[in-house]
Formats: structure tokens, sequence, C-alpha cells
């Protein structure tokens, strides 16, 4: 099922690459031409690849030790998808391969200028054995709006959704048991032309690879985190870049990451760049507050990242009774309320323990438990993902 780009919380991007134009009919502007243009294209390759490699087993590898699992490259799937594309062409030209090295020049505008543009999305198993995924739809409308912000070539929804569908196949006997983790998948889209004066890419790579995972943070899934309100750096500025999922918002974060976590925080909130005052993002997820029935959470501004489970939890959490407010929310509420949980597609749900801000720390909840609503919305999210509850929304994508 492809969803709307309302439904999948179109950020305040200045450009789409499905634009609709004055005819009203959406016009796509890449595809993939040569591979991943169809759905019975992709079972062809996947047919392919089980003769190649005599069947594919489905079943979860027996070679891992899937009560182990943490959030990193320990289990990278074997097969990723690569496909390259001139600028100014949709003759995207791509393959399943082998995982490993990709070779650049050291003129790619990549490592020179940045045009980078990431997604993270999770192939899970179901409560009947099947494969999913979760709202792909949206996940290829942000790397086109990405891709738009950075001008770069992109795929259409459906070239990403079946290469992604191609790379869940491939490794399928990396996706964890049903409740131990998920098959983490990272779409990359890189401006890997050559080019020396400032301009875009003349040659554009989407790849995509994947890795078994389980929780994000080190304590497990639910035990609460611990975040230290950033007061000397802000992540984004308005009418920045910090709603798109570009490679360069992310590393910017680490300095302050790095020096919480000797602290022994889990994590950084960061304030907002105008006013110093209201919640933008962590470093690596959304945020939400909670006080009586109210959950709010800081509006898509063009300075948040506009995250698929924030958009899910906030349809969620409504479905459920609770009124759901998408407004600025100061620390000073932050500090006051009953509950905050961080979203994200790698943190799943998380309820944070305890904020620290200017040298206050406030306490949320029991030490090490997780919090009601953080809680109850974490198990309707993930009820949901894994099939274990009705999807009466429409999110699950089933891919095997
Ligand atoms: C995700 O949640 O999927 C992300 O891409 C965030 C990243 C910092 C792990």
């Amino acid at each position: 099922m492809i969803a709307s780009r309302a439904q999948c919380n179109k950020p305040l991007a200045t450009k789409s690459c499905l634009r609709v134009p004055s005819s009203g009919s959406p016009v796509r502007r890449l595809s993939f031409r040569s591979l991943s243009s169809s759905r019975s294209d992709a079972r062809g390759r996947c047919a392919q690849i089980r003769s190649a490699s005599n069947a594919i087993d489905t079943a979860p590898s027996a070679d891992i030790d899937w009560d182990a699992l943490g959030f990193g490259l320990q289990h990278v799937a074997s097969t990723m998808y690569v496909a390259t594309c001139p600028a100014g062409s949709d003759a995207w030209t791509g393959s399943l391969q082998p995982y490993g090295p990709m070779s650049l020049y050291p003129s790619s505008q990549v490592l020179n200028y940045g045009q980078s543009v990431f997604e993270g999305m999770k192939a899970q198993r179901t409560a009947s054995g099947g494969i999913v995924l979760f709202r792909p739809d949206c996940n290829a409308a942000r790397m086109q709006d990405g891709a738009a912000r950075l001008s770069m070539a992109c795929p259409s929804t459906s070239a990403f959704i079946s290469a992604v569908e191609d790379v869940v196949r491939a490794n399928a006997n990396m996706v964890p048991p049903q409740g131990k983790g998920s098959l983490y998948l990272r779409p990359l889209l890189m401006g890997t032309g050559p080019i020396l004066g400032l301009g875009p890419a003349p040659e554009y790579t989407f790849c995509v690879y994947c890795a078994a995972v389980g929780s994000y943070f080190k304590g497990g899934q639910l035990t609460p985190i611990d975040l230290k309100v950033d007061t000397q750096f802000h992540r984004s500025a308005p009418r920045g870049m910090g709603g798109t999922k570009a490679a360069g918002n992310y590393s910017p974060v680490l300095v302050q990451q790095l020096a919480a976590k000797k602290e022994g925080y889990s994590d950084v909130l960061y304030l907002d760049a105008a006013h110093d005052r209201y919640l933008e993002e962590v470093s690596s997820c959304n945020i939400f507050i909670k006080r009586g029935n109210v959950i709010s959470t800081p509006p898509i501004s063009g300075s948040i990242l506009p995250g698929v489970t924030r958009r899910s939890v906030v349809e969620l959490a409504r479905s459920k009774g609770y009124e759901v407010r998408e407004e600025q929310v100061s620390i000073e509420m932050a500090m006051e309320a009953d509950e905050v949980f961080t979203t994200g597609t790698a943190v799943v749900l998380s309820p944070v323990g305890s904020l620290t801000y200017e040298g206050t720390t406030r306490k949320f909840g029991e030490q090490g438990v997780p919090t009601e609503t953080a809680l109850e919305l974490y198990e309707a999210l993930t009820g949901l993902q894994q099939e274990r509850i009705p999807d009466e929304f429409g999110w699950v994508h089933r891919v095997c």
C-alpha cells in the first residue's frame, strides 16, 4: 500500500521529487529503468538468487546468538543493493551484490561537499512467521524530500521499495526471531560522481545494506535513558536543513554526545536555535512529553527530523484517546512533565528516566522501570509492527 505524502508527514520541503503539476497527476521524477521497476521484476530477481544459492532459507540463521544482539555491524548481512544513475537522467542501473567496500574517487562530491541522505528502516518477523517492513513509502518520500533539498537525483518510491524488498528477501535468514530484534536496513543516497568546483555530482549512487540488530541503547529496549540537555550547541537552525535526513546533520552532534556519555548520560537533547528554550530532538531520535492526558511533541517546522515512528506514535496515541499536540515544548514544560519518551526507527520508543538541564536533574518514574504511557505506546507500536495486533492503519508492508 502506498500512502499519500500527507500520511507520511511530509516535511516543509522546498521542492519534492514527486511533484504534482497543474494537471493534477503526480510526476515521478526518476525511476530505476533497468531494475527494480516492478514487483514481478523483483520476484524474478529473487528467483535468480534462489537458483544461484540453492534456495533462500528464510528461517533465522542458526549461527547467530539472537539473545545477544546489540546495535552495530557485528551481524552485517552478506548481500547489499547498489544502483547508479547519471545526473539529469532516470537511467538507474542496479543489482544485488556482496556486501563490501565501494570504490570512490577522492573527488567524489559526497567526500568533498557532502551530498548524502540516508534512511533507517526495519524488517521484522511477525507472529505468523512472515517478514514485514513498516511504512516503507514514508522512508522513500523522506529520501526524495532530502534529495530535493540537496539537489540530488533520487529513486522513485516504487524503485526504493523494490530495492529494499530485494535486500530483505536476499538476507531473510538475518531477520531475528520475533521479539529478539530486527533486520535494520540502511538505504543510502550519495553524490558519488567527481567534481571540483562547488556543484551537484554528475553521478549518484543508491545503496541498501543491512544488519541484524537489537536494542539501540546499551541498557536494553525498555530501560529508561538519561538525557543531558545541551546548552552549548544547537543541532540545526530555522530554515536550515535539520529536517532532512542528511549525513551532515549527524556528525556535528558527536562532540556533545561523546562528552555526555563520558558523564554517564545516554544521549543529548537539543534546544531550538532561535530561543534556546524549546525542545528540538535528541541526537538520534524525536522527543515527546506527557502531562495528564496530553501528549506533546515539537512540530515539524523544518529544523527537526520528520520521524516515521514519531508520526506513527502521534496517530497511535490519538487512537488510544490521548490528546496529542504538535506544539512548541519548552524545557520548563519538559522538566515538569509526568513522562518523557523518545521515538525513532533505531530507538523504537524509549522511556526517559531523567533530564538534566543546567545542573538540575528531573527524574521520571521509578529507577529502571519504564513509565506507564511509554510502555503502553511501545507495546501498541511493536505489536502492530510484528502483527501481534491487527494493523487497522494499513502500515505494515509484507515482504515474504
Ligand atoms: C534511525 O533511527 O533509523 C536513524 O537513522 C538514527 C541513527 C542515528 C541510528
